[in-house]
């Protein structure tokens, strides 16, 4: 019997090292090293069990491989596996156009040629941070995949859950919409991959949901649940026995904040598609992106709120982030955000305070700090309105992110309309990038956002200089050109001034 290594792996990269440092070398984060055991040598057979060995049947498929010309290999159109949910469908790809369909036209509880969805085989990372939702999802898609039941359908789902009991996931189930077929789904609360080798087998799914991958351990390896080299290790055996059945494997990841905790990270290359799913746990709405996806865009996003029944896609996100909106409050613009392919109108909302201690206070939520420095000292430097002595608070509504530089031009009107007390024309919202000179630059996708503004009732929206004959065809919108902040605050004046409200007059 070999003697057992020690190896040092690092937590946060996965980078491996002979003995134990302070600092990772490769990634340079602080104390991330742990120790483990090293793994046997695969070509070891004797070391694997007869399980092991059976999930790994397709390593050693790979040994006899003869290479092939790349131009004999048939270019075949996988028809895609819908998951049930459309907003998932969109994400994962592969619907709309460029897709042609089976030839024999499907039938094998496949989806149509029009619908996105996982393509067989494939292997799925869903990451998120703990309490986003990603377990709701999943169990809602093996729901959902299952219920289809077209004849000759491969079997529906197995949900294999390391973290919760099968009567928690019954809990939950009870809750999901009526849709969902719960008692198709076969659960499994199992951690040991080496056990899932039958199960697999016998029901024969067509998606294995693993809920989640931290939890999940191989007898292959000796180092605890959870650490870098169980996760890696699980995760491949589990990606080598999907691509073998054609299953599609979707597994579940729990990432931190600031995306350090074993797994995600390390899996990225081992996986066919990372999706992470993002929201403020405080607020309903949740967005599904791709950060890789090998067999459509990284473009689309998915927007979902999360209710009584579970996860709900939105199919008009706008209407959600404008309905509590008041609409004559000084302090508030609305941006048009594109998300991939995708316009969506929202809030952000500044409040200017005189500034109470010394330093003003600067407080930012779901945009970036310097982002909002950066406006401040523009419309400070570029335009007459006074901010440096003032506290600013800038909120976007809904738990949204922004990080378009596109919302710049409706963040410096925010902080405008509140350190003014003039409210914008409730019709009126703003697109544009403000350079440090004040000047305000074009964006990508204006014509979308604008086409989305108009859908929604806003009859004016404030556009980069130069862009207006371009917009000229967009019906029920007037696009105002400014040139600089300067010139978007003596509008936002102005504009006051021909309504002449009551407000205005309230200061005086
Ligand atoms: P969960 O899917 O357990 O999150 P994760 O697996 O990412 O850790 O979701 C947890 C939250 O979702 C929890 O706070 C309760 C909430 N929730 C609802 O609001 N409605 C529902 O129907 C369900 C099932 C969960
Ligand atoms: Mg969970």
């Amino acid at each position: 019997m070999a003697r057992r290594r020690t190896i040092y792996a690092c937590t946060h990269c996965g980078a491996q090292q002979p003995r134990w440092l302070g600092r990772c070398p490769e990634c340079q984060t602080w104390d991330s090293l742990v120790e483990e055991a090293a793994r046997p040598d695969p070509t070891d057979g004797e070391s694997l069990s007869g399980e092991a060995r059976d999930l790994l049947e397709v390593e050693g498929a790979a040994g006899s491989a003869k290479p092939r010309r790349l131009g004999e290999i048939e270019s075949r159109n996988t028809p895609r596996l819908s998951s049930g949910v459309a907003e998932l469908d969109r994400v994962l790809g592969g619907g709309g156009q460029g897709y042609a369909g089976p030839p024999g036209g499907g039938g094998q509880g496949l989806a149509g040629p029009q619908t996105g969805g996982f393509v067989p085989g494939s292997v799925v990372l869903l990451g998120g941070e703990p309490g986003v939702g990603k377990s709701t999802l999943a169990l809602q898609v093996a729901a959902l995949v299952q219920s289809r039941g077209e004849p000759g359908a491969p079997g529906g789902a197995l949900y294999i859950s390391g973290e919760e009991s099968p009567a928690q996931i019954r809990l939950r189930a009870d809750r999901l919409p009526a849709s969902a077929s719960t008692d198709a789904v076969q659960v499994l609360a199992e951690t040991r991959v080496e056990s899932f080798a039958e199960p697999w087998r016998d029901c024969a799914p067509s998606l294995v949901v693993i809920d989640s991958v931290q939890t999940m351990r191989t007898q292959r390896i000796e180092s605890a649940p959870g650490s870098v080299a169980q996760v890696r290790e699980s995760a491949a055996l589990l990606a080598a026995t999907a691509k073998l059945h054609g299953t599609v494997l979707l597994l579940v990841g729990h990432v931190t904040k600031d995306g350090s905790l074993a797994g995600p990270r390390v899996l990225e290359h081992l996986v066919d598609v990372v999706l992470g799913f993002e929201g403020d746990r405080n607020h309903a709405f949740r967005l599904l992106r791709a950060s890789k996806n090998r067999f459509g865009s990284t473009q689309e996003v998915g927007v979902f709120s999360m209710g009584e029944a579970g996860l709900q896609g939105v199919a008009n996100p706008s209407e959600l982030f404008l309905a509590e909106r008041a609409r004559d409050a000084p302090g508030s613009c609305i941006i048009p955000l594109v998300e991939g392919t995708r316009p969506m109108l929202v809030e952000v909302q500044a409040l200017v305070a005189p500034a109470t201690y010394g330093t003003p206070r600067r407080t930012t939520i779901g945009i970036e700090d310097g982002r909002v420095a950066l406006i401040l000292a523009v419309l400070d430097r570029r335009s007459d309105v006074d901010l440096l002595s003032r506290d600013v608070y800038v909120n976007v509504v809904g738990g949204v992110r922004v990080s378009e530089p596109a919302a710049d031009l409706a963040l410096a009107l925010a902080i405008v309309s509140s350190a003014l007390d003039l409210p914008l024309p409730p019709d009126a919202a703003a697109c544009g990038e403000v350079g440090l000179g004040g000047e305000v630059r074009r964006v990508a996708q204006l014509g979308p956002r604008i086409r989305e503004a108009a859908r929604l009732g806003f009859r004016r929206v404030l556009v980069p200089r130069g862009v207006g004959a371009a917009l000229r065809g967009i019906e029920g919108c007037e696009s105002i050109e400014v040139a600089d902040v300067a010139e978007a605050v003596s509008w936002l004046r102005g504009s006051r001034a021909e309504s002449a409200s009551p407000r205005s007059s309230k200061r005086a």
